[in-house]
């Protein structure tokens, strides 16, 4: 699927690469467009065009996987965007849990990028108006490739119950545990960064949390997105968590429930 120009427009990634590693990925693009090889052995041996910073997040599902494997509940993520994590969480699941088929993992997004900031947030072009917008549109195509990956994978023909969630997760968070009132959620990723989402979700959550369950906070210690600190910490006591920086990973926190 193709980007508009809006989107191309309005789409700014948060990164701190220099120039000359901008260069280096730009050809990587390229070398990536031409390659010789077949599309689907290109696919098969996509490791030869994943750079060190996409790997990593990879090798950090797999730890918070690892660490969540005997927590039972939902795999959620609030800020989705194309749904890299979610086909990661759900190939994650069938390498450490091919037999539990009652894993439900979620996805919450606006699919239509971010909407506002609060008087919290500090002004930054990550999260101007509509950046990291897929258009609602691509919500179909992400149901279709998680059933496709969930059906390549052991048990395919038993299909989970994965849930994709469009709106703004303000108002569409609440709603969900109000319709799923049975939800026991076992790990929850936040990178939307900014305040009033963020707080809405971790509110939203708190009381589906157990013991163990685990929270990926993405932003906790970006100076460009103190939002998303000061709702964990409006929404948290010091004394109900452990906290940890990621051992890869030194911009996202990893926060186990007491
Ligand atoms: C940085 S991107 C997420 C990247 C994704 N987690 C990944 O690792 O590939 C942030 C996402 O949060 C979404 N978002 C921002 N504010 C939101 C809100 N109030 N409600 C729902 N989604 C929101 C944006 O649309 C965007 O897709």
């Amino acid at each position: 699927m193709n980007r508009n120009s809006e989107q191309e427009q309005s789409f700014q990634i948060e990164t701190t690469a220099s120039m000359e590693q901008l260069r280096h990925r730009s050809r990587l693009v390229e070398m990536f467009e031409k390659s010789p090889l077949p599309m689907d052995e290109r696919l098969f041996n996509i490791g030869m065009y994943t750079r060190s910073s996409i790997l990593v997040k990879f090798l950090l599902m797999s730890d918070v996987y690892k660490r969540i494997k005997n927590i039972p509940g939902q795999l959620i993520e609030f800020g989705t965007w194309w749904g890299h994590n979610l086909i990661l969480l759900e190939n994650l699941r069938a390498i450490h849990e091919p037999f539990n088929k009652q894993r439900v993992i979620v996805g919450f997004d606006t699919f239509d990028g971010y909407t506002s900031l609060s008087a919290k947030d500090k002004e930054c072009h990550v999260w101007s108006e509509k950046s990291y917008n897929t258009g609602v549109d691509y919500v179909s195509y992400l149901r279709e490739l998680i059933e496709v990956h969930e059906g390549s994978n052991v048990l395919g023909h038993v299909k989970g119950r994965h849930r994709l969630v469009v709106g703004n997760v303000e108002q569409t968070a609440p709603q969900y545990f109000v319709e799923h009132p049975e939800s026991i959620v076992a790990f929850a990723y936040f990178d939307m960064a900014l305040y009033a989402p963020t707080k809405a979700a971790l509110q939203a959550i708190k009381p589906h949390l157990v013991s163990g369950s685990v929270l990926l906070l993405d932003e906790l210690t970006w100076p460009e997105s103190p939002g998303e600190a000061i709702a964990f910490k409006e929404v948290f006591a010091r004394d109900e968590v452990c906290i940890e920086k990621c051992e890869l990973y030194p911009s996202k926190a990893i926060v186990t429930v007491r």
